[in-house]
């Protein structure tokens, strides 16, 4: 399992934040090639985005490259720039506002062109930004549609913007999506996203969290998307990271109860029970397998021994 709670997105043509990156404790560094660059700085930071990479350490980080949308006159340079001159290092390569099927198609096999010609030594991953009303309507086909496929990433802003939904705060990235609401806004949205990612082996990201001076608020946005199955969140400023890490991370609390689940449940199968009782409640098998993912996950973090 690769560990993917921080992705830190980077603006493609500002060098100086590369460097900052590189030194960050982020699990993912996402160099952005889309809404974060100008129009007149696209080939520029086409060209930064490879030199950092050839340049900087990167080691205990996984690299992704967001591309512009496929129906830009970006999109198919991106790639064929970006790959044929680093792919060896990029794990995945992030696609905005995935509409179609075809969207994945179309990457995929000009990803199969490249690798064949260039052999990167990996398959290229993709990671699908679903953030209007046409690609959540084909969420299922969208998730199915390659092999490459690595994850689902929610994209809040442009999915508001999508539907003609209002504008409640200065970033429109997840402030205030519970005050104005019974429940939270995009509830409905994150739980199909989760649905279909998991249902299909897929990591289920979120969107980031405009506001990058309000802790507070990140730690109930993180904290929300992890209770529904989400594994890690899309991070704008380097200031949003370890709070970020520590959101989707197994905290304290959950390993003791972990350890004291399996703890109850080798007893119980001792005593010939399938369901254990502890302090009035009820354990079986599937709170077990719920332990045992939180205790998986603490090791290969090095939270706790093996
Ligand atoms: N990646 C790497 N470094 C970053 C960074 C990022 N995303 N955002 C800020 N930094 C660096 C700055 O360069 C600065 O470095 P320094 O201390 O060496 O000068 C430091 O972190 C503090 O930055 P700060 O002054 O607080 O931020 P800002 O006001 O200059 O910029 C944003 C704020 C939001 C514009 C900026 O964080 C940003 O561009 N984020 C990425 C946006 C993006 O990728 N959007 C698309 C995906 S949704
Ligand atoms: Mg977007």
């Amino acid at each position: 399992m690769e560990i993917r709670r921080s992705i830190l997105s980077v603006p493609g043509h500002i060098v100086k934040m590369h460097d900052k990156a590189a030194h960050s404790e982020a699990d993912v560094i996402m160099f952005d090639l889309e809404d974060s660059v100008p129009v007149g700085s696209k080939k520029v930071a086409r060209e930064n985005i490879v030199d950092s990479i050839r340049r900087l350490d990167w080691s205990g980080k996984l690299l992704s490259l967001r591309i512009n949308a496929v129906d830009t006159s970006f999109a198919y340079g991106d790639v064929i720039y970006c790959v044929e001159h680093c792919g060896s290092m990029l794990r995945s390569l992030v696609l905005p506002k995935v509409n179609h099927e075809g969207d994945i198609h179309f990457l995929a096999r000009l990803l199969n062109g490249i690798e064949s010609n260039l052999s990167p030594g990996h398959p290229i991953s993709i990671e699908a930004c679903i953030e209007t009303a046409q690609g959540l309507e084909r969420i299922s086909r969208i998730a199915e549609a390659s092999s490459r496929l690595k994850s689902l990433v929610f994209g809040i802003a442009d999915f508001t913007a999508s539907i003609g939904a209002p504008l409640t705060t200065l970033s429109a990235h997840g402030e205030d999506d519970t005050s104005n609401h019974s429940g939270h806004r995009w509830h409905y949205i994150l739980n199909r996203i989760v649905t279909a990612a998991k249902s299909h082996g897929l990591y289920a990201i979120d969107a980031p969290y405009g506001n990058f001076q309000d802790e507070e608020g990140l730690i109930d946005s993180a904290r929300m998307s992890r209770l529904l199955g989400f594994d890690g969140k899309w991070v704008i400023h380097p200031g949003q990271i370890s709070i970020v890490n520590e959101a989707y991370s197994p905290s304290e609390h959950e390993i003791e109860l972990a350890k004291q689940i399996l703890e109850a449940h080798k007893e119980a199968e001792i005593n010939g029970r399938g369901a254990a009782s502890k302090e009035g409640h009820m354990i079986d098998n599937a709170t077990v397998r719920l332990a045992e993912k939180v205790w998986e996950f603490a090791i290969q973090l090095g939270n706790i021994a093996s």
